[in-house]
């Protein structure tokens, strides 16, 4: 670097300087666009309309949709443009239940905080839902077999 110019190296630290702008300025705008799902007081969404989230294969890491946590699947993009517009995608990801248990919890929300008709949506996302977040099986182990013992010695 010693050897460069001065105003070559001044204009090197403005362009970093122009890049790292551009980086703030694309990252609030995508903070923004998400917050524009968000259906205002009242106002219900058209179930029917076509959904725009995109770019969500670039944020697929190892399985797992690096924004939200949410398990990459079939249907995962209806989940996160219904799900995540009112709570964190960690409440779907804390939960784990049954296709009924998901539907009971859906109408809770349709009955009691202003979650809208999910329409013919509804059954893609319940197949989601019902597929990544099963319940856990906490049963016992299956007993050992094929234990190779050995002679203690003294
Ligand atoms: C209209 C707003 C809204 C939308 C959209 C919404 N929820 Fe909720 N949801 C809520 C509210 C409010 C709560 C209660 C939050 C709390 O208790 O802090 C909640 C709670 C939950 C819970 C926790 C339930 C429990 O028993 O603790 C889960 C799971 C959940 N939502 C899943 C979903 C799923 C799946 C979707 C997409 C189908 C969804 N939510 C869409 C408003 C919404």
């Amino acid at each position: 670097m010693q050897h460069l110019p001065t105003n070559l190296r001044l204009l090197m630290g403005a362009g970093l300087l122009i890049l790292v702008l551009a980086g703030i300025g694309v990252y609030f705008q995508t903070e923004q666009s998400e917050t524009d799902t968000i259906p205002k007081e009242g106002e219900t969404r058209n179930a029917e309309a076509p959904l725009q989230v995109e770019g969500i294969e670039a944020q697929i890491e190892n399985g797992i949709h690096v924004p939200t946590g949410l398990i990459a699947g079939e249907g995962l993009s209806l989940v996160i443009a219904h799900c995540t517009a009112c709570h964190s995608a960690k409440l779907v990801t804390q939960n784990r239940a049954d296709r009924e248990g998901w539907e009971r919890m859906i109408q809770w929300m349709q009955r009691t905080q202003n979650l809208w008709d999910l329409g013919e949506q509804e059954a893609a996302i319940l197949d989601y839902l019902s597929e990544n977040y099963a319940p856990v099986q906490t049963g016992r182990r299956p007993p050992l077999t094929n234990i190779d013992w050995y002679e203690l010695k003294e």
